[in-house]
């Protein structure tokens, strides 16, 4: 998969420490910034990387600031995004199988870098269940 990541000034660190694990599993990264740790605003990388998977240069994306909050309200702002802010391997898996999440937030201040590796591993590998799954997300358009 070509995957889009963004961070702002708060992510940039964790980005870092994410993105070889997801090249050596096989996918095409899309670095969409920051690249330091200048104070930057975070709606605008989540717009590069919603904008990204719209235009269908990739088909999903993640997301990193300091919380992972900021980031994921405004990549929910966009109709075909569904995106996923997951503190444990759990909730990204369940966030694949039953939302089918198309974005994982993650946030840096709260996330050591091994379980925000682990986090993203599950998330990357599991696929969306579909049936009654697909009905809901249907019915929000
Ligand atoms: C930046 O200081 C911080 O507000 C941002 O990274 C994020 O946590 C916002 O939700």
């Amino acid at each position: 998969m070509h995957i889009a990541i963004g961070c702002d000034h708060g992510g940039f660190e964790l980005k870092k420490a994410i993105v070889p694990l997801i090249e050596q599993a096989g996918h095409t990264i899309v670095d969409l910034g920051c690249f330091s740790e200048e104070s930057v605003d975070y709606p605008e990388f989540a717009d590069r990387v919603c904008t990204a998977i719209g235009d269908g240069r990739c088909e999903r994306g993640i997301l990193i600031c300091g919380t992972g909050i900021g980031m994921s309200i405004a990549a929910n702002r966009y109709r075909h995004i569904r995106a996923a802010l997951c503190h444990e391997a759990f909730t990204a898996r369940m966030s694949r199988e039953h939302n089918d999440a198309n974005v994982l937030c993650l946030g840096a201040r709260i996330l050591g870098s091994a379980l925000a590796q682990d986090i993203v591993r599950v998330w990357l590998a599991t696929e969306f269940a579909g049936g009654r799954h697909l009905r809901r997300i249907e019915m929000m358009g």
